[in-house]
């Protein structure tokens, strides 16, 4: 079975003088140990699309599951604490905590205990190509770069089986761009996660398993999967 299956996915925004259809009767299978890219030009449904994967939109038509159990029918905050890891576009760290405490804040959530978390985060951000001192840091202390390796460090340490990325590395220089796509790989590939990253960046496209091209809310057809 797939891990993450739409079926039929619409979804529309509703305002007050007009429907924006945002994603249209988008049918796809996510496996494990697939590291997805989803592509396609501003307004095309990507942020849309991974909105209902994570669980924070529900789909108008049709159904997204995970292990065959619908979105529609469970509680979208378990679901994202405990399998499907979020990166957002806007980081969302807490301000009032530091590199590492925000990093080990999902894992307390989880209910892992305090030491554990504290070995995991420092591990994930260390990872992530932050120095001890950083750790320490509050968000305001640290670059947009820096603050964006924090949040993909702390979805890195919930072992979440899905990874959701919206432009992961869009404060990111070339360097450490190349950094996060090696480690978002390396999780895929070794520990078996499926990764599903929107993405503007071709030299993370071309890395990926599958790339996925949105074009007005609709998947192409000329889909390639490159993994065997
Ligand atoms: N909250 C919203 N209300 C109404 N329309 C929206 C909302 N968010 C996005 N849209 C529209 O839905 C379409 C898809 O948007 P989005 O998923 O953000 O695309 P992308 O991430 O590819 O730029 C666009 O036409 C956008 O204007
Ligand atoms: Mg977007």
């Amino acid at each position: 079975m797939a891990m993450l299956t739409a079926e039929q996915v619409s979804f529309c925004y509703q305002g007050k003088h007009e429907t924006v259809y945002a994603v249209k009767e988008f049918d796809y299978d996510f496996e494990p140990g697939f590291f997805y890219a989803i592509v396609g030009k501003s307004g095309s449904g990507k942020t849309t699309l991974l909105s209902l994967l994570a669980g924070l939109e529900l789909p108008t038509q049709g159904q997204v599951r995970f292990q065959g159990t619908a979105t529609t029918q469970m509680d979208g905050d378990r679901y994202r604490r405990d399998h499907a890891a979020v990166i957002y576009q806007n980081f969302n760290l807490f301000p009032q905590l530091t590199a590492l405490e925000n990093a080990m804040y999902p894992l307390r959530l989880q209910k892992v205990s305090k030491q554990e978390a504290a070995q995991r985060a420092e591990e994930a951000l260390t990872q992530v190509g932050l120095s001890p001192a950083q750790l320490r840091r509050y968000p305001s202390h640290l670059s947009g770069g820096e603050q964006q390796r924090v949040a993909i460090a702390r979805t890195v340490a919930t072992r979440c089986e899905i990874i959701l990325a919206d432009e992961p590395t869009g404060s990111l220089d070339e360097e450490n761009t190349r950094g996060i796509t090696d480690l978002l790989l390396r999780l895929t590939h070794e520990e078996n996660r499926c990764v599903i990253v929107v993405t503007h960046d071709l030299s993370i496209a071309a890395r990926a398993d599958a790339v996925l091209e949105l074009r007005d809310g609709r998947l192409q057809p000329h889909q390639e999967s490159f993994k065997e």
